[in-house]
């Protein structure tokens, strides 16, 4: 494919980029759960991760280069700094996937060049293609991101991808790493690279954006229009500060507007052939998974998967629609995979109806996990009459997907009421087997709940975040419980749902500082548990 290709490349960068994001962190199994949604949304590329920067990254590039990297799969991608080094050990990470790149990246700004590497123009020059060159005689699809482009002198940039690309890039990315320019600047960008760099017909031209001026998706949507044909994206627009360009709205604009964009791609204005290989029903689905295991929670008016995004609040609004959708919406719910929200078993269903269920769902669970998943699901279905395909997510997402179970909750108990001193009695065990239990009195319940546990657990932290929302309307619904916390500037979150949210509450504070306790474990400290409570 080259860059005159007749659809949109989606280059998923959640695992990298995405888990940039203060306190977004995932484990090695978060990781392979996420990357096996974004197979199923149908991206076409996965940067797994940076396999240099940590052994975890290493570990995670690896396994989903194994389990998702298959045949007829997508593209697995392993970031690494223009270094040999780092080249070498994200071609080892890679080694299982059928369809494997490598992604490397070099500065070409001005201050990037002064101030963080310290190198002349002149050895970029050089640098570069000595490293893609490395690259390519490791793997056969190598990309290049003049890191900074964006702040880049354009004729030097030029010669920069000229050299790339003779040394072997398929695909070259141009970042906009601070999130600094316009869309008409980058559509000026793309269109210079595109008339300026001689061998460019040889290779793709993607784009990479950050939302520091909230112009990331317009930028790129720009970007089309000039020939760029790889789109770099996350799922929820997570990544480093303000974030990056966002899959879902990305996808949407050029699957509503595809007559608009048609024509810049080279097709019939009128042609139904869609822009991209994504399947939108996948993306509220993708969207809540990435939102649940990282943490981050999506503002109720985000475009596309916000809660807001489909609701009509004004009378004048409900009239109309009720009257012709069309009247005030542009998309269907159900494009997106919103309107899913099915009745599908309940109290008397078995093993098999729960198993097939969670199979239509896309989730394949080995019979442990099946069984652990199937008992918590009989538990909500004796509280809730009707379960639905969310709550089966939700009890998936939250008996299967969870931190480490370092410290685990035992038992919770609150007692509280408008004449009441809000205590709570928490058992926990401990990561090295023994109970634990203790209780305190807080300004409210959940305050009393995270109380007594930090009794127990002993590791000193500032709660930042907490919200509960429901999975489903009804009185009966499960609650979802997130929260951030911050230990020695490093941001922690945990999630739970259950139907209880003061079980939800306990859940995801220990889900948080069981992450905590892990990140601790790896940097050797060992923090003090008190062994008076011991019972
Ligand atoms: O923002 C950026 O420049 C990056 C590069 C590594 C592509 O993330
Ligand atoms: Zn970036």
């Amino acid at each position: 494919m080259n860059n005159k290709a007749d659809r949109i490349i989606i280059f998923d960068t959640t695992l990298r980029d995405g888990e940039q994001s203060p306190g977004a962190t995932l484990n090695v199994d978060e990781k392979l759960t996420i990357a096996l949604s974004l197979a199923r949304l149908g991206v076409d590329v996965i940067e797994a991760g940076f396999p240099y920067a940590s052994p975890g990254d290493f570990e995670a590039v690896q396994k989903i280069a194994e389990a998702v990297g298959i045949e007829g799969g997508p593209t697995i991608c392993g970031l690494s700094r223009a270094t040999e080094q780092d080249i070498k050990t994200a071609a080892e990470a890679l080694k299982p996937a059928a369809k494997k790149r490598i992604h490397t990246f070099l500065a070409t700004s001005d201050i990037h060049l002064a101030y963080k590497l310290k190198k002349t123009r002149q050895e970029v020059l050089d640098i570069v293609p000595e490293m893609v060159a490395y690259a390519k005689s490791l793997v056969d699809d190598v990309e290049f991101s003049p890191e900074d482009a964006g702040r880049s002198d354009p004729e030097f940039l030029y010669q920069v991808l000229e050299r790339a690309i003779a040394a072997g890039a398929t695909t070259v990315n141009i970042p906009d790493t601070v999130g600094y320019l316009t869309p008409s600047e980058f559509g000026s960008l793309i269109k210079g690279i595109n008339d300026n760099v001689p061998n460019i017909d040889k290779a793709v031209i993607s784009v990479h954006g950050h939302n520091d001026l909230g112009l990331a998706v317009a930028n790129f949507l720009e970007a089309v229009k000039n020939g760029a044909r790889q789109l770099e994206c996350t799922i929820n627009g997570i990544g480093e500060r303000a974030g990056n360009a966002a899959l879902e709205e990305l996808v949407m604009a050029l699957h509503v507007r595809r007559q608009y964009f048609n024509t810049f791609l080279g097709r019939p204005a009128d042609s139904t052939e869609p822009l991209t290989n994504i399947n939108t029903k996948e993306i509220y689905r993708t969207s809540r998974l990435v939102s649940n295991l990282t943490g981050m929670m999506v503002q109720p008016n985000k475009a596309i998967v916000g809660a807001n995004a489909f609701a009509h609040e004004s009378g004048i609004h409900q009239d109309g629609v009720l009257k012709n959708k069309l009247t005030y919406e542009i998309m269907d719910a159900e494009s997106i995979g919103l309107t899913n929200n099915q009745i599908v078993l309940g109290k008397l269903s078995g093993r098999n109806a729960f198993r097939s269920c969670l199979k239509e769902l896309g989730f394949e669970l080995s019979e442990t996990d099946l069984n652990k998943a199937f008992l918590r699901f009989k538990d909500v279905a004796d509280k809730k009459k009707e379960i639905t395909d969310w709550d089966l997510e939700a009890i998936v997402n939250d008996e299967i997907n969870t931190a480490p179970e370092l410290f685990r909750l035992e038992l919770v108990q609150v007692s509280c009421g408008d004449n009441a001193r809000p205590t709570a009695t928490v058992t926990l065990r401990t990561p090295d087997g023994k109970e634990l239990m203790d209780a305190a009195i807080g300004t409210g319940p959940v305050d009393a709940i995270y109380k007594a546990i930090n009794r127990v657990v002993n590791i000193p932290n500032e709660l930042i975040e907490f919200s509960v929302k429901s999975v489903t309307a009804g009185i009966d619904a499960m609650g979802e419980v997130t929260i951030r916390l911050r230990h020695e500037g490093r941001i922690y979150s945990g999630h739970a749902a259950n139907t209880d949210i003061i079980v939800a509450s306990a859940r995801a504070y220990i889900s948080a500082l069981n992450r905590l306790y892990a990140a601790l474990q790896q940097k050797g400290v060992k923090e003090e548990i008190p062994q008076t409570a011991n019972v």
